[in-house]
């Protein structure tokens, strides 16, 4: 019988992501075509076919698509990237393949979308409110009340996160996300624009919860702890499986089974963002893929044996989910971050931390010799690298990452023009 294939739209942008699910889906014995923007250099070697095209081009992706199923037998159409989320599923419908339903597609790539279809979930949420200005900003606020937090709505990546804690903070977040809110900025803005959603600011301990939804069904498969950076909240580490008791995770399951069932997801991989306190879960969001940040690639196959990864081509496929955990390790990582912009020359006391036997990753996220700006200015350029690490304790783990910090550090020279 000839080779069946799965269709992939676009790759992960950190490489080693892009890599480890096209080596899922070839564990799997399917070959892959590609459709996306570019095909990177490692990539090659791995799919049968790459058909470029502007995947922000709806019809014509559609029709490239179309193109490629005349001449592949195509299983399904996988999905990991956030921006591609709703392409996916209108590719799944014209060419009769799994897939979400473009409402529920819609409600994954849209922040305040998401909401609307949420509030009967009442306490669950934060107050919000859609704005596109500073006066509707000033006015949704009587409502949502201080502190916020104010973002664009179809942004991912944590581009433009900004707290108001006080009056005085509302112009000069909108000033800057006028700038950032822009296609010139980051293309992801071409849908959504200037559009933003305010909220009430959530307290509590960071979490996720990565799972699937099949046949209606859904399965959650951990839960993440995770600490972010103050004031631009991006992530620092994350750690699976999260601490928190049984009974906590109970909650958290029946939450998010209410969640996703409330959006109408269907036959995908799903990561649910939250704050955990006093008041239960509060929903952040949720996305209709994996977990990135080597949450899904790394951190759960090591701390659980799932191979989540291979579990999103079979969600995309019908095949059946494979969710079993077969070990109960903690596994986590800490970002190594350039304290100043300038010219990234290497990360320091890296040796020592290699050395030790815990130490499973040192992925390094930004190339020797680029010009890194800190956020506001640029939100995907501080964390230069990333160092993974298990141990079967979580006191163990914590140990373990506490070193990074510590012993890290990433060079950075700064521009001539900074003065010092
Ligand atoms: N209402 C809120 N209250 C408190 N913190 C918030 C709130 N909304 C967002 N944050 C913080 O900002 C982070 C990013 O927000 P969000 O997930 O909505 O944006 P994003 O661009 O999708 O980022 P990412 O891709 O990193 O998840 C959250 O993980 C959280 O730390
Ligand atoms: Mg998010």
């Amino acid at each position: 019988m000839a080779k069946r294939h799965v269709l992939f739209v676009n790759l992960r942008r950190i490489q080693r992501e892009g890599l480890e699910s096209l080596l899922a889906a070839r564990r799997l014995g399917y070959g892959v075509v590609l459709l996306g923007r570019s095909v990177p250099e490692f990539a090659k070697p791995l799919v049968d076919e790459f058909r470029q095209v502007d995947t922000y081009d709806r019809e014509a992706s559609l029709a490239a698509a179309r193109d490629l199923a005349k001449s592949y037998d195509l299983a399904g159409v996988a999905n990991f990237t956030e921006v591609d989320v709703q392409l996916v599923a209108a590719i799944a419908a014209d060419l009769g393949l799994r897939g979400m339903s473009e409402t529920a597609a819609l409600r994954a790539r849209n922040k305040y979308a998401m909401k609307e279809a949420l509030r009967h979930l009442g306490g669950v949420l934060p107050r919000f409110a859609r704005v596109t200005g500073l006066d509707e900003l000033r006015k949704a606020l009587d409502e949502v009340g201080l502190p916020a937090v104010v973002k664009p709505t179809g942004a991912s990546g944590s581009k433009g996160i900004f707290e108001l804690r006080g009056p005085a903070d509302l112009e000069p977040a909108m000033e800057r996300l006028a700038g950032i809110a822009r296609p010139d900025f980051d293309p992801v803005f071409r849908q959504f624009g200037a559009e933003f959603i305010v909220e009430e600011f959530l307290e509590g301990d960071e979490l996720s919860v990565e799972g699937f939804v099949s046949d209606g069904e859904v399965h959650v498969v951990t839960v993440t702890d995770k600490v972010t950076s103050v004031p631009y909240h991006l992530e620092l580490s994350h750690k699976v499986p999260s601490a928190l008791p049984s009974d906590d995770w109970a909650e958290i399951t029946a939450t998010t089974k209410d969640i996703v069932a409330g959006l109408g997801f269907d036959h995908c991989a799903f990561h649910l963002e939250a704050k955990w306190g006093e008041q239960g879960l509060r929903f952040i969001e949720i996305a209709a893929r994996p977990a990135g940040d080597y949450i899904g690639s790394h951190l759960v196959p090591l701390a659980t044996g799932v191979d989540y990864f291979e579990n999103v081509i079979r969600v995309a496929t019908g095949d059946p989910l494979r969710l079993e955990h077969d070990r109960q390790v903690n596994a986590g990582l800490r970002f190594v971050l350039a304290e100043r912009a300038g010219r990234f020359e290497e990360v320091g006391g890296l040796q020592g931390i290699c050395e030790q036997a815990g130490f499973d990753h040192v992925f390094y996220e930004v190339p020797a010799g680029t010009e890194v700006a800190l956020p506001p200015e640029n939100f995907g350029q501080q964390r230069v690298a990333a160092v993974v690490a298990r141990h079967v304790t979580r006191a163990g783990l914590e140990a373990l990452l506490d070193r990074v910090p510590a012993e890290a550090v990433a060079r950075v020279t700064p521009a001539v023009a900074d003065g010092e």
